[in-house]
């Protein structure tokens, strides 16, 4: 078992396997102007795979596919074929914009990879153009009915942004009623790739609850695993359920069981953090692959204490295209 310098267990890598994305979400990444990695830059599929392996073997037994957006690089389905038969890892997920992910839904059932988080910002297709820049509405509602009519665990991602989605709120939340489908709100976050000007949060998780109480009163909360990010209600008699995360607020840090690659095979010890170590020299044989490990575990060894110790020390506003979420 992998036990940080805070005495969390680590046991959950977020793997992002490509920075591109076929969107441009306002609170991503700007329109214009935005340099991908080249191939080489990328760790490729095998590299990835040894990561995974490494990980794996010091403790991980959840992985989450991440990006930019995870279906834009071709071969995924292969990588997650193997992944699927890697002894030790028991859950396999994957966070999407689900625009590319139509083709692939039966293979998916079949690797047994059940939960599938969908970035969804409103229900209004026009809104929904604005928000990515790209007309993906459609394409996306189709696919996430799709997903739940095979059986897949679904959760949407809705970044709340003030004078933009707030309207969406409460359609989300009929929409969770009338699908089992799990709805979660999440703040917004300074990662867009430009700035936020010292914005402050106008509808943190405080705000978007109370907006929902007062037009479901009789709202009750679930029981939510010690390590989860949402904080997760259901409307009585409601087919799913609603949840909100404080990824601004940052009050579950306490329990932080996650750590993060990039596609450049960087590593992160905090979404709010700067990267660490470089993992690709020796992922690649340039360094002494024997240090992987050592790298790894000293830096689980020097996390931050939370979000809020790491952002000090982060000096420039990344994008969530980079990170993966
Ligand atoms: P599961 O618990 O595996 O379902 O993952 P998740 O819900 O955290 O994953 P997802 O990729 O859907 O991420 C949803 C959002 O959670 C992200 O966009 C962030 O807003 C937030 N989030 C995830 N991990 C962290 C984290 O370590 N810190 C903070 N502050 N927010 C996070
Ligand atoms: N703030 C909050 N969430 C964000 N995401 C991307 N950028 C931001 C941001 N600036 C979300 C996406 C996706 C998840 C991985 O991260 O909606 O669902
Ligand atoms: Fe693409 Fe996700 Fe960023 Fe949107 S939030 S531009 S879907 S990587």
């Amino acid at each position: 078992m992998l036990i940080d310098n805070h005495g969390r267990v680590t046991n959950y890598l977020r793997l992002s396997v490509t920075d591109s994305c076929n969107l441009r979400c306002q609170y991503c990444m700007p329109e214009e102007g935005v340099s991908f990695a080249k191939r080489s830059e990328l760790l490729s599929w095998d590299e990835l795979f040894t990561l995974a392996k490494v990980f794996v073997g010091m403790g991980v037994n959840k992985i989450r596919i991440t990006g930019g957006e995870p279906f834009v690089r071709k071969g995924l389905m292969s990588f997650l074929e193997k992944l699927a038969y890697l002894p030790g890892l028991d859950d396999i997920s994957i966070t999407t914009n689900a625009t590319l992910i139509g083709p692939h839904i039966q293979a998916l059932k079949k690797l047994h990879i059940s939960s599938i988080n969908v970035s969804l910002d409103s229900l209004d297709r026009q809104r929904v153009h604005a928000i990515t820049r790209r007309d993906s509405f459609d394409t996306v509602i189709a696919n996430v009915h799709q997903l739940v009519d095979h059986g897949f665990d679904v959760k949407l991602n809705c970044v709340v942004m003030a004078g933009i989605n707030i309207d969406d709120i409460i359609p989300f939340v009929h929409f969770a009623n009338q699908n089992p489908i799990n709805v979660r709100f999440l703040e917004e976050m300074p990662f867009n790739g430009q700035s936020i000007g010292g914005k402050v949060l106008e509808w943190d998780h405080v705000r978007i609850l109370a907006l929902i109480k007062s037009h479901f009163p009789r709202i009750e909360k679930l029981p939510t695993s010690q390590s989860s990010t949402s904080v997760n209600y259901k409307v009585p008699g409601g087919m799913g359920s609603f949840g909100v995360i404080p990824s601004f607020s940052r009050t579950f840090c306490g329990t932080c069981n996650r750590i993060r690659v990039s596609a450049k095979g960087h590593l992160q010890t905090c979404l709010y953090a700067a990267e660490t170590v470089d993992l690709k020299p020796m992922v690649r044989g340039i360094l002494d692959p024997e240090g992987l490990e050592s790298s790894i575990y000293a830096a689980i060894q020097s996390r931050y204490k939370d979000g809020f110790e790491a952002e000090k020390r982060l000096t420039n506003i990344q994008s969530m295209t980079l990170i993966g979420g």
